[in-house]
């Protein structure tokens, strides 16, 4: 896409208008406090980016105790963390870019310490092959219940914050992923087993989060982040997750977003069309659904080459806050990435 057209304002859905095509993509930075709660280089790190995206994603929020991915992760698990959320929120919508809050379950990709002791949750008892991963409980019904209410709840939580979204973390191996894969989803009843099984748990959960959304705030957005295949022999393969995308565009989320390691990669599981980018395979098979391209973005180059509606950087921002000043005019200096320093909350102006 033509740079002018990037960092000129997009209309989402014809809904929202954001200040360009960039987004922050969804970083866990493991900054947060020991239970969760926002830190103040949290608010730091987001001041410090916002000021340049349409869509500033937080990323990895985790539902529950049982949802952590990670020390230092942000937590949106009850309603003591709102506050702080609201925090960010705001510092965000300062920056003049929209917020919007990646709400995750590990599943299987987590172990019992970074749980603080809460059970590791799966579609069934297999043990990941790779991480500090502990051998999960398979979810029973009642389990499933509980997590997508926990869904429901962490979605009111972000709306009572002051976010303008959430986006539902489906890549990357968790959860969400977990019931797609037929490696990790062993379930014989309605959850595993055919496509439309294993697609049922992440259908049900963005209805669910979609219906609360609407009850609670119209025009509150709901994205899904997605991994559009996994390489191992047997694994997930795009084909199926083709028919998810589309699922979930008919549920009318807002957005999807492909978690890429490179913009332009083709794919490894569908022969018939390893000639294609799967950004360009997505945008065919969901049609008006915006889609969000990610991986090693950030040049001139590599964005006049890219194809999709947004664009998510993450490892030039985790670098350089302001890389799209610099990309357009190479004279400009580059901003302090020093993390040792905390602002003060004085001086974020809330
Ligand atoms: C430190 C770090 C943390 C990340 N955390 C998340 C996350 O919480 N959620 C997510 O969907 N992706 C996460 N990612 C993946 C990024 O969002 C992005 O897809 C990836 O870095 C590729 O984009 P890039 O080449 O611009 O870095 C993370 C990446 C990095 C480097």
């Amino acid at each position: 896409m033509k740079i002018d057209q990037i960092f000129s304002p997009y209309e989402l859905n014809k809904r929202v208008t954001l200040r360009n095509r960039l987004v922050l993509a969804p970083l866990n930075m493991q900054s947060s406090l020991f239970d969760g709660s926002v830190s103040l280089n949290d608010l730091k790190f987001h001041k410090a980016r916002a000021k340049y995206v349409g869509l500033d994603v937080i990323g990895s929020a985790y539902i529950s105790d049982s949802a952590n991915t990670a020390y230092g992760a942000i937590s949106v698990a009850d309603d003591s963390k709102i506050d702080g959320l609201k925090k960010l929120a705001t510092v965000i919508h300062q920056g003049g870019s929209k917020a919007i809050l990646q709400l995750v379950h590990a599943g299987r990709m987590t172990n019992e310490y970074v749980l603080k002791g809460a059970p590791v949750l799966a579609p069934s008892e297999v043990r990941a092959a790779h991480g500090e991963v502990d051998l999960p409980k398979a979810m029973t019904k009642t389990d499933i219940e509980t997590v997508i209410h926990q869904f429901e709840a962490a979605t009111v939580r972000a709306i009572q914050a002051g976010f303008d979204g959430v986006e539902l973390h489906g890549a990357n191996t968790f959860l969400f992923q977990q019931f797609m894969s037929p490696l990790s989803n062993l379930r014989t009843d309605e959850y595993g087993g055919s496509l439309e099984n294993r697609i049922r748990f992440c259908a049900q959960t963005t209805k669910r989060v979609l219906d609360t959304a609407r009850a609670h705030k119209p025009g509150f957005i709901v994205g899904y982040r997605i991994s559009p295949e996994e390489f191992e022999p047997g694994a997930l393969k795009l084909g199926d997750d083709l028919v998810l995308m589309q699922v979930l565009g008919k549920l009318g989320i807002d957005y999807l977003s492909l978690s890429l390691r490179q913009y332009d990669q083709t794919s490894i599981t569908c022969d018939a069309l390893s000639d294609l980018r799967i950004a360009d395979i997505v945008k065919q098979a969901v049609g008006d659904l915006p889609v969000i391209v990610s991986g090693h973005l950030g040049t001139q180059f590599a964005f006049e080459r890219a194809s999709g509606d947004m664009f998510a950087v993450g490892t030039k921002f985790l670098k350089q806050p302001n890389w799209p000043g610099q990309m357009r005019n190479p004279g400009i200096q580059p901003e302090s990435t020093v993390t040792g320093t905390v602002i003060p909350y004085t001086t974020l102006n809330l």
